[in-house]
């Protein structure tokens, strides 16, 4: 096949507003800084990093007919992504974030799926034979539950290798988790699906291990600026972030989780790729914005060549 990973999840217009001391109270109007439209969307996001560095994603996800449904599928257009598969559904507004950037570069999200909840059980089973042919399946939690545990219990029966980045943070059904190749919390995931606190290392291991019982088969922690760890049966591994002058983290997580599967569809090894991917995401964060954060393969290997490796430090 031509495809070698299905996408399927969400797309949102980020209304990114940047501000500088104070977030307003409730009854207050102050002045922000500057604002943004831009692309974003978990899983649109992810398509997308995947686009940049040269993959060709398969993409299943729905958008309103409204003002943002054409403008989010030509902007899949331009990304080179194929939207044959993307469902506009009737009397429902497209998914919108709006994003709040605080000086540090730090952000707050509220997300509203619209039309992301009704991309079905029903359009998962009618491509079925379409995705038999990819190896990898990605998924977030931006859509209804009942249709990310459709896709979990198709690449059971067709033995696919699943990445599920359970953002935001929902409660899952752990029964669905047996047999996933790669589960990737941040911390507050973690702590919502497992309980675990996770401030400390041992208690993220905790954490880690009452997924690994449940069946799956690697679970990588991410941390932010601490970088990120993976834990399965055999080890437990850190990789570092690559340190950078952040200015908005607004989609570094995005920019991990599909780097990481490119490189994965590249044939890379799990650990490989994730350092890699730890690159692609710091890089991100020197940029504003979410998407439009995303450099393209030839930006991203280069700067990537010139960083000190681990071994060197
Ligand atoms: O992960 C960042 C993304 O989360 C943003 O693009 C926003 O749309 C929300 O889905
Ligand atoms: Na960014």
């Amino acid at each position: 096949s031509q495809y070698k990973v299905a996408m399927i999840g969400s797309n949102m217009m980020d209304l990114i507003t940047y501000y500088d001391d104070s977030f307003p109270k409730v009854g207050e109007t102050i002045f922000g800084k500057d604002f943004e439209i831009g692309f974003g969307g978990k899983g649109a996001n992810q398509a997308v990093a995947i686009a940049k560095l040269g993959g060709n994603p398969f993409v299943v996800t729905a958008v309103g007919n409204d003002l943002f449904g054409p403008l989010v599928k030509e902007n899949f257009k331009n990304q080179g992504i194929d939207t044959t598969w993307i469902k506009t559904v009737d009397g429902k507004t497209s998914g919108v974030a709006p994003i709040f950037v605080d000086k540090n570069g730090y952000n707050s999200i509220f997300i509203i799926p619209g039309a992301n909840s009704y991309l079905e059980p029903e359009d998962i089973f009618q491509i079925k034979s379409v995705l038999t042919e990819m190896s990898f399946f990605l998924l977030q939690l931006e859509i209804k539950l009942d249709t990310v545990y459709a896709v979990l219990d198709l690449a059971h029966e067709l033995g696919k290798k699943v990445i599920l980045n359970p953002a935001p943070a929902r409660n899952l059904d752990w029964k669905y988790l047996e047999g996933i190749y790669l589960f990737a919390p941040n911390e507050t995931e973690l702590h919502t699906l497992t309980g675990v606190n996770t401030s400390s290392r041992d208690d993220i291991l905790k954490g880690a291990h009452l997924l690994l019982e449940k069946g799956v088969q690697n679970v990588l922690v991410t941390l932010g600026e601490k970088g990120s760890l993976l834990v399965n049966n055999t080890i437990n591994r850190s990789f570092p972030a690559y340190p950078v002058k952040s200015i908005d983290t607004t989609g570094a997580g995005d920019a991990f989780i599909g780097a990481l599967v490119h490189f994965l569809c590249q044939g890379k090894g799990l650990e490989e790729s994730i350092d890699k991917a730890s690159g692609y995401a710091a890089l991100s964060t020197t940029q504003r914005g979410t998407q439009k954060s995303f450099t393209d393969r030839e930006t991203f290997e280069h700067w990537f060549s010139q960083q000190p490796k681990e071994k060197d430090l």
